[in-house]
């Protein structure tokens, strides 16, 4: 039995008419950038996360890029992020000029540890004139926690570490579009817990377009209006560039297909979540959760609907490499995000860092290992997993 990591084609087909209809509709009007469908779009998704603005951009990267760019943080900074992500979340902070600070993670969650943040900030910064130093005399200015396959990080502790130090908090959520978290009493939807927070819509995210595609969503009117701005290189009145920004710009057949789309992301992270207990619980069934590690659900007794979207499904073995053959070899299709921690790519050797800096992002890099996952997945694909997993371990 072949079992793809991720096969959209029923959802395509059960969603093909609307879509054919919207960009149809695209087609038709020959309006193709900065028009009615990315409006509603941003409307729609601004509705859905409970915040004012939501500002469509091209991907999930140029969110995090046209972020920094329109917060102004650049050369002399210094941007605390996860070492252990997707590359764009460190490489977005480099290209602005600013130095990616790497804090290691939470062996369970894979997300950042706030207890290493903050002894990151204890061990190595100190106040200067108000501004948070590190020891290299750059500005720590700004925070970007990343929820990592659609789990969101422990925010009450990480906005504490924010407030406390007067950082800008930036959530890469790009996983994590309508994942909910618990925060001060209730709860807040992944992306809207700090200044800004930055979606993908990469084809094989939980709400994914038929290419390349991002937002970002924000309280702030200002901060809206200057994220507006930068998707059009800057500009405010026609032809006027205020500031340097970029083409970041959503374009109208992503954003109609899209807007068909995220009436059913909820009824997909449910799906998804369901089969994630599925294998949670033959995993279990079976005594495999001896030998593997199984993902963790933190937030799972909060009564939140989305505690957990399940963007991957990822299991654990220091023998991942030998597992991932296994299954390969009965055509069953896994992936392994990440290969390498952040401080491990080669383009981020100048900042220095050595093997051993980040023992559990680099352990996470060696063992862990995605399984097949997507709303439509059949139980009995499932159980062909389970049953070629547990006959490795025989
Ligand atoms: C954590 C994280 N950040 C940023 C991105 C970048 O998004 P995109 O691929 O849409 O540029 C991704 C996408 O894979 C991601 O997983």
């Amino acid at each position: 039995m072949r079992i793809p990591l991720l096969d959209l084609s029923e959802q395509y087909l059960a969603l093909s008419d609307g879509i054919r209809a919207a960009t149809d509709e695209v087609l038709a009007s020959q309006r193709f950038i900065i028009g009615q469908k990315l409006a509603e779009f941003e409307k729609a998704t601004a509705q859905y996360c409970s915040v004012p603005y939501a500002i469509g951009v091209s991907s999930g990267t140029d969110a995090l890029l046209a972020v920094l760019m329109a917060l102004e943080i650049g050369p002399g900074d210094a941007v605390i992020t996860t070492a252990y992500s997707f590359f764009a979340t460190g490489g977005c902070i480099a290209r602005v000029g600013a130095t990616p600070v790497f804090i290691d993670i939470d062996p369970d969650t894979y997300n950042i540890s706030p207890t290493a943040l903050k002894s990151y900030i204890d061990e190595h910064c100190h106040r200067v004139e108000g501004k948070l130093l590190n020891e290299n005399r750059q500005t720590i200015c700004a925070l970007v926690p990343v929820h990592l396959f659609g789990l969101c990080c422990e925010m009450i502790e990480i906005r504490h570490v924010a407030r406390e130090h007067n950082l800008l908090l930036i959530e890469d959520a790009a996983q994590a579009i309508g994942a909910d978290c618990p925060l001060d009493g209730g709860s807040a939807k992944a992306g809207t817990m700090g200044d800004a927070g930055c979606f993908s819509f990469y084809p094989s995210k939980n709400l994914g377009a038929a290419g390349d595609a991002g937002m970002v969503v924000c309280q702030n009117e200002q901060f809206a209006n200057r994220m507006r701005m930068c998707r059009q290189h800057g500009m405010e009145a026609h032809y006027q560039h205020q500031f340097i920004g970029g083409n970041f710009r959503l374009d109208e057949l992503q954003a109609a297909i899209l807007k068909v789309k995220l009436p059913y992301l909820d009824g997909w992270s449910a799906a998804r979540r369901e089969a994630a207990k599925f294998y949670t619980n033959e995993f279990r069934r079976v005594g495999l959760d001896e030998k593997i590690k199984l993902p963790v659900e933190p937030y799972g007794e909060s009564g939140l609907r989305n505690h957990h979207i399940y963007h991957q499904y990822v299991i654990r073995s220091p023998r991942r490499d030998e597992l991932r053959e296994h299954l390969t070899e009965r055509e069953i299709e896994t992936a392994v995000y990440y290969p390498l921690a952040l401080h491990e790519q080669p383009c981020f050797e100048y900042l220095g860092y050595k093997p051993g800096d980040f023992p559990e992002a680099e352990s996470a890099a060696r063992e862990s290992l995605a399984l097949p996952i997507y709303p439509e997945i059949s139980r009995e694909a499932q159980q062909y997993v389970v049953k070629c997993v547990a006959e490795f371990f025989e």
